[in-house]
Formats: C-alpha cells, sequence, structure tokens
C-alpha cells in the first residue's frame, strides 16, 4: 500500500488552529490516522475513494462527497484508482455533554439555508448543532454577485475556489482567483467577495463555530 501522497501542505502561521491540504491518492492508497484528539473532514475533488471505520462499515465517495471522523474515531480512507481529496483537520475543542458523529453525505443533498440580505446560495456539510466546533459551507455566486457587507469576524476560514473565476478582497489588497485557489483567512481580516467571472462560482470555506473565540 502506499501511503497518501500529500501534495499540499500548509499549516500557514502560528495563529491557525486547523490544517487544510489536498491529498493526492495513487492508485491502492491507504491513509494514516489523524493525531491524537483530531477529527478530520474530507471532500472528494476528483475520483472515488472508500472510507471504513472500525467496525466494518463502508462507503464509496464521488466527487462532490464528503466525509466527518470525529476525533479518536478509527478509519481508513483508501483509493485503487487516482483520487484527490481536499482535508481539515483540527484538535477538537471539547464540549461536556456534547459529542459528534461520523458522518458521509454529499453537498447536492443538503438543502439551501436562507442568508438573510445576501443572494448567494449556502449550503452547510455539517449539522448545526453544538457538538460541531467547525462547519464547512458550500457557496454558489452567479456572475455578478458578490457580498452584501465587507466582513470582519474572529472565525477563521479556509477556501477552496471549486468552480469559476472571481475577485477576493483581503484588507486593501484585492486577489484574482480561479478554481483551485486556496485562501487562509486569519480572524479579524476584513474580507470580501464578488463573482466577476463569466460564469457561475462555488467555493467551499472551512469555518470554527460554536466556541467562545478567547
Ligand atoms: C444526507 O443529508 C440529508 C440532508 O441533511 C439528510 O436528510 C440525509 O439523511 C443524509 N444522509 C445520510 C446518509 O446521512
Amino acid at each position: 500500500m502506499t501511503p497518501l501522497y500529500l501534495l499540499l501542505t500548509f499549516k500557514i502561521c502560528l495563529d491557525s488552529h486547523f490544517i487544510m491540504y489536498l491529498a493526492k491518492l495513487k492508485e491502492n492508497s491507504r491513509s494514516g490516522l489523524p493525531l491524537h484528539d483530531v477529527e478530520r473532514f474530507i471532500f472528494v475533488l476528483h475520483g472515488a475513494v472508500t472510507v471504513t471505520s472500525a467496525h466494518g462499515e463502508s462507503h464509496i465517495l464521488k466527487v462532490d462527497s464528503y466525509a466527518y471522523f470525529p476525533p479518536n474515531f478509527e478509519h481508513s480512507i483508501e483509493s485503487d484508482a487516482p483520487a484527490i481529496i481536499v482535508v481539515f483537520e483540527r484538535r477538537y475543542a471539547h464540549l461536556s455533554n456534547h459529542v459528534t458523529e461520523p458522518l458521509v453525505n454529499s453537498t447536492d443533498k443538503q438543502p439551501l439555508l436562507e442568508t438573510p440580505g445576501e443572494i448567494f446560495e449556502l449550503r452547510k456539510l455539517l449539522p448545526m448543532s453544538l457538538a460541531y466546533d467547525f462547519n464547512i459551507h458550500i457557496m454558489d455566486f452567479q456572475p455578478g454577485e458578490f457580498l452584501n457587507v465587507k466582513e470582519v469576524h474572529y472565525n477563521q476560514h479556509g477556501l477552496l475556489l471549486l468552480e469559476g473565476e472571481s475577485i477576493y478582497r483581503l484588507g486593501d489588497s484585492w486577489y484574482p482567483v480561479q478554481a483551485g485557489d486556496v485562501i487562509w483567512m486569519a480572524p479579524f481580516v476584513p474580507q470580501w467577495y464578488a463573482a466577476l467571472g463569466k460564469t457561475p462560482t462555488r467555493y467551499l470555506l472551512y469555518k470554527d463555530v460554536n466556541r467562545s473565540p478567547l
């Protein structure tokens, strides 16, 4: 078995509390486990992977499908043909009387959520219950659509542009971005997005939630 080949790994700055990386699986790849107390989220970008829990339950995940593994949950991610996944991991912030559950699903099965004052389409890939200390948002913009407000908040983001091209403003800098580009947004960095390309855009966004920033 070949170990996961890490195409790109980054823990950009000491202040980042999560890691985000693309894993390029070769034929007959099999993952290792995250570190102790670290939860893991994967989303399939290319090809297909099989996720299996220690109980033997197995699921095949194709493009647009994802899985969440609670901390210290034994599992494997395998592929017999080349595949690419994006992986998020963070040390789980425990909350008494709450536990997260392993789950497998796909973006297309998630309902559209209300976005008061905004026009983009929003789906959340993880439950919104208190047990979860982060969520992954999928955000769709039609050409010309943009965020209504320039946001500033304590939450961190890891963004992967899945489709289209557009412009991201961070502080006073403006960055043209296209599918495949990744952005880490530190707490309190002013941020604004406009889908200025000719085609719709979609991005995937990590956000820490449900825990005090202190
Ligand atoms: C996938 O998500 C949908 C919407 O949240 C939910 O109704 C469905 O039960 C989930 N499927 C599985 C296998 O958990």
